[in-house]
């Protein structure tokens, strides 16, 4: 028995039953969506009725969401196994009010910072820079590289470039072909100590040297730790900080956003920030059954713990979306990819799902074979513009509307063996040989789907999703029992990787190892130069 168990015999007793005969009664489409400002959030062709959508509203209530999310808002420290407050939403709180964190109101310094970085981009936007380099990884990266990309449209300033990974090949291929005397290198790093980007901050500043630029003009810090980038030599006048009750994944709304900011501008990046706001106010406001952070989370819940679909595919019919399966990817794994609930047992169910994704229509042409006749369920969440970007190029967009929704449609429609062997024996077929064909060309359909729909990705729209997308795994998290925003599960890597160092560099014998890594060892020296 766990809380879920009640779900869990309703979904049973109903799991077989056709999403597409949902439809027959009442207005499903109307009655099973909600609106945020202009976002539409379509989760209709799912297997949820009425009475699952009570069971799994009553879910909000037993789990206390209204309160924890209350006591986030109100910076009280929710992130318990790290003694520190969630406040990511004040970054965005550009014109609320007072925000409290252990009696103080952190607006003043976030509004300062926010306008030291909006001077600081326009400096930069009317100078003689040409290229900025992100070095950051994780949240520091994935934020950034993510809605650099999403609002192209946008971008009047410097070309912008993220460098995140260690290999060395990903910093050699970016700055081949900058100029070093008009490029700008923004070092992300909450904690200014991640072995990555230190070790990419060190040969950016080597190739900057080397090339004629200046380092202490074309250097700049976006961390939580000062004296580390004092020690790193960064002036702090081109250090923009921030605390650390806003967490990695979490951070793209306040000095990680810098390369956004200086790409499109100070007041695009406002825009950005209302969006975020708009939503935050959504999910304060809404009563729980109209709440479209809180129903993504249920429909979450429903498919993961309650049907037992472990993958959740993100759709975004968006080129420019192309890095949002990415970036959520870490913002649900890191958040709710935990077994340890907050009061220290072991969850009694599966946790956070694996997410994955590739932008629509590409992802067709590659794994939605499996999507529509493998032997898995993969709940999709489909995400589409009205408008695209490019008028002239309308004809191209309407391709792309049509294409996400037959996805969905296809999905739940599916296609069943006698209109299958209809299609064969028009071809000619008959006997065993059209049965075999038949058989193929089968599709189960009653697979499971959701849409988001917004007119038109903009600053603002871009804002509202991503924050949609924040509280959601915040709410999925609460209902887990889970504290989403530490990450320990990172850590072990990590000091094994610190240990490990000497020894494939040979200043250190390889002991205490175990058989398999002992042989990686050996083989990889033996064909080192
Ligand atoms: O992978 C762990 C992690 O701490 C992420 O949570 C974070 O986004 C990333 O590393 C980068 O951390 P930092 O910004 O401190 O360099």
């Amino acid at each position: 028995m766990n809380k879920f168990s009640d779900l869990i015999r309703k979904q049973d007793a109903v799991k077989d039953r056709s999403i597409l005969s949902l439809f027959d009664n009442g207005n499903r489409g109307a009655d099973f969506s909600a609106q945020a400002g202009d976002i539409l959030f379509d989760f209709s062709k799912t297997n949820i009725d009425f009475d699952a959508m009570n069971a799994l509203l009553a879910l909000i209530e037993t789990s206390d969401v209204a309160a924890r999310r209350d006591a986030m808002f109100a910076g009280d420290k929710i992130n318990e196994t790290e003694g520190r407050a969630v406040l990511h939403t004040a970054l965005r709180n550009v014109d609320g009010g007072a925000v409290m964190m252990d009696g103080k109101d952190v607006m003043p310094a976030i509004l300062e910072t926010l306008k030291r970085m909006g001077d600081f981009a326009d400096k930069i936007r009317a100078g003689t820079i040409t290229d900025v380099v992100n070095i950051g990884i994780g949240g520091s990266d994935l934020g950034p590289a993510m809605v650099v990309q999403a609002l192209s449209p946008y971008h009047d300033g410097p070309r912008c470039h993220f460098v995140s990974n260690v290999d060395g090949a990903h910093i050699a291929d970016t700055l081949r072909g900058l100029d070093a005397k008009t490029t700008l290198v923004i070092v992300a790093s909450k904690t200014f100590t991640t072995i990555e980007t230190m070790t990419n901050a060190r040969t950016a500043r080597a190739w900057m040297l080397d090339h004629g630029g200046d380092p202490a003009r074309q250097f700049v810090a976006l961390s939580t730790a000062q004296e580390k980038t004092d020690d790193f030599g960064i002036d702090p006048s081109q250090v923009f900080g921030f605390e650390d009750w806003v967490g990695g994944r979490y951070s793209v709304w306040g000095p990680i956003g810098l390369s956004l900011m200086i790409a499109i501008g100070p007041r695009a990046f406002h825009a950005f920030l209302r969006g975020a706001q708009s939503m935050d106010r959504h999910f304060c406001a809404a009563a729980p059954h109209e709440n479209m952070p809180m129903l993504l989370a249920l429909v979450g819940i429903w498919h993961n713990q309650i049907c037992g679909y472990a993958t959740r595919a993100v759709l975004p019919y968006d080129q420019r979306l192309g890095q949002l399966p990415d970036y959520l990817q870490q913002l649900e794994m890191e958040s709710n990819g935990k077994s340890t609930q907050m009061d220290g047992t072991t969850a009694p169910f599966n946790t956070g799902p694996v997410v994955w994704g590739a932008p629509g229509t590409n992802g067709q042409h590659a794994f939605y074979q499996l999507i529509h006749q493998g032997t898995r369920v993969i709940p999709c969440e489909f995400m589409i513009a009205a408008n695209g970007h490019e008028p002239e190029l309308a004809h191209h967009h309407k391709l792309l509307i049509a294409n996400c929704l037959a996805q969905s449609e296809a999905l739940m429609r599916g296609r069943s063996l006698q209109e299958a062997s209809q299609m064969m024996a028009a071809k000619g077929l008959t006997g065993a040989e059209l049965d075999r064909q038949a058989r193929h060309r089968v599709f189960p359909g009653n697979r499971p789907s959701t849409t988001l729909s917004y007119p038109w990705l903009d600053p603002f729209t871009l804002g509202q999703i991503i924050a949609l997308y924040e509280h959601r795994v915040f709410v999925e998290g609460v209902i887990l029992g889970i504290n989403s925003y530490d990450q320990w599960g990172v850590e072990l890597g990590k000091e094994l990787a610190t240990s490990l160092q000497p020894i494939v560099e040979g200043s250190e014998p390889a002991v205490g190892k175990d058989g398999s890594t002992m042989a990686l060892l050996d083989f990889i020296a033996k064909h080192a130069d």
